[in-house]
């Protein structure tokens, strides 16, 4: 695979300049997009030099390099993943029959939808962490939210070549729509319930990036099992970079709750008013945003019985989660899946057609895989002698969407009435004296090295980097 010229106005590996409409199209799109991060990306942030990983290509050697680059000319590129000869379509109805390398009639308004709803969560959550650079515990994790950014700013790059090459005019005013919508916006919202949430404060930033940027690995590993061709291959290059926004998450919390615990061992107590007294956050307010941004995430998933995602599978736009490695028939006509509901005020599981439950599918195999990441904290809890652990809340626990929208359940999966639910609301999920106290620990620190009190230093720098290394240059 060739390397990206960066000479060119929009470094490509997709031969772009063979295409003079698209080029035209695309650099006619590009302006705004520079508007929009001047606008809505990262606060203040205009003369810093950041190190930062740039891609030069997909292969291995070249998608991770590393140097300062001002942020507002990093260079937001379009990158496929190699193509894959003679490929099938490995699911559906239509398995068996070559791949489509162009958007077949029939499907077209799918996959436009597909596509549309992908790419607008990339600028939603630009826009939901733009203030955080302000208040970055330190250079290393100022980086770090710099690098998600510009990432995600790609990521739209990648769904907005996708509606410029292969759905001409609509293609390109849903590209249009993409930088008008903004995340929060009373009159013309982000499409997604998640992506309009405040990310106020960097312990919301790890949650987010933990558990949110995780849904976005399954839906991408779910697009790029495709059976559209360029969608499969942009999305397996975007899953590369999503590893390391999930790491950013882990990470981050996991350094949060080191230094709660630490702070709790230096002046033995577990109580939590003495814990904040001392600068660090108590572990049931790190339990109770854990709560929050994992049932907002797993509504990102959908109805836990939906049609189109029946329709999505069986005309092969999006597989599973490891599609590929499963060993059924992958058509799955004559299957059932077992989903919630609630009979006589219990939550009760029923079978269901899977190909209508295929959301509450992905939504199982996400679950399985953000708990094994809270096993990971609750090591560093236990390697501390404390006997807290952290722990995902029932499935059940605030849904918005689907069957489960509005009930009213405890985060262990008890069905409870209004009146139980208002009295036990601060216990499970932030309260506002919750969030007020985590912003007023919010505070910039700059000096190379340091990290602010309520979060303890990474293991290691990024790049091998040394972790006092200046990982930004304000000028
Ligand atoms: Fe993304
Ligand atoms: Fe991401």
């Amino acid at each position: 695979m060739s390397t990206i010229d960066y000479g060119d106005k929009i470094p490509n590996n997709v031969n772009l300049s063979e295409d003079r409409t698209l080029q035209r199209a695309l650099e006619h799109w590009q302006p705004g997009f520079l508007d929009w991060w001047k606008d809505m990306g990262p606060d203040n942030s205009r003369n810093f030099d950041v190190y930062l990983r740039t891609a030069i290509s997909v292969d291995p050697s070249g998608w991770a390099q590393f140097g300062y680059v001002k942020m507002p000319d990093y260079r937001w590129g379009i990158f496929l993943n190699p193509a894959e000869a003679d490929r099938k379509i490995h699911f559906g109805d239509h398995m068996g029959e070559p791949a489509w390398q162009d958007v077949p009639g029939e499907h077209r308004a799918n996959l436009r939808r597909i596509i549309v709803t992908q790419g607008d969560t990339e600028p939603a959550s630009v826009e939901q962490q733009r203030h955080l650079g302000l208040t970055a515990p330190s250079l290393y994790d100022m980086r770090n939210i710099f690098q998600v950014n510009v990432e995600e700013g790609r990521h739209l790059w990648a769904m907005v070549y996708l509606l410029h090459r292969y759905f001409g005019r609509d293609g390109r005013e849903e590209a249009e729509a993409l930088l008008a919508r903004r995340s929060g916006d009373a009159d013309n919202p982000r499409i997604l319930g998640a992506f309009n949430e405040k990310t106020p404060d960097w312990l919301s930033f790890f949650m987010f990036t933990y558990f949110t940027d995780r849904d976005g690995k399954f839906q991408l590993a779910a697009l790029a099992e495709s059976g559209f061709d360029p969608l499969a291959r942009t999305t397996k290059f975007m899953l590369t970079e999503e590893a390391h926004h999930m790491f950013v998450g882990e990470s981050g919390v996991s350094r949060v709750v080191q230094r709660t615990c630490d702070v709790m061992n230096q002046i033995k107590t577990d109580d939590p008013a003495k814990v904040r007294a001392a600068g660090a956050i108590d572990l049931p307010t790190i339990q109770r945003y854990l709560n929050f941004h994992f049932s907002v995430t797993i509504d990102l998933f959908g109805a836990d019985q939906s049609s189109n995602a029946a329709i999505f599978y069986s005309s092969g736009l999006k597989g599973r989660f490891d599609e590929g490695k499963r060993t059924d028939d992958h058509k799955l006509h004559g299957s059932h899946y077992p989903v919630l509901d609630v009979v006589d005020g219990k939550l009760v599981e029923r079978e269901v057609p899977m190909l209508n439950a295929l959301n509450e599918v992905l939504r199982d195999d996400y679950i399985k895989d953000s708990i094994a990441g809270v096993n990971r904290w609750n090591r560093v809890i236990e390697k501390a002698g404390i006997p807290f652990r952290l722990k995902v809340p029932h499935k059940a626990f605030n849904r918005q969407i689907g069957t489960l929208a509005g009930l009213r359940v405890s985060p262990e999966g008890k069905v409870v009435s209004e009146a139980e639910w208002n009295a036990h609301k601060d216990e499970w999920l932030p309260s506002a004296e919750d969030r007020a106290f985590v912003a007023s620990l919010m505070g910039r620190v700059v000096e190379p090295g340091k990290f602010a009190g309520w979060i303890a230093p990474p293991v290691m720098g990024i790049n091998r980097q040394p972790v006092d290394f200046e990982y930004v240059r304000f000028n």
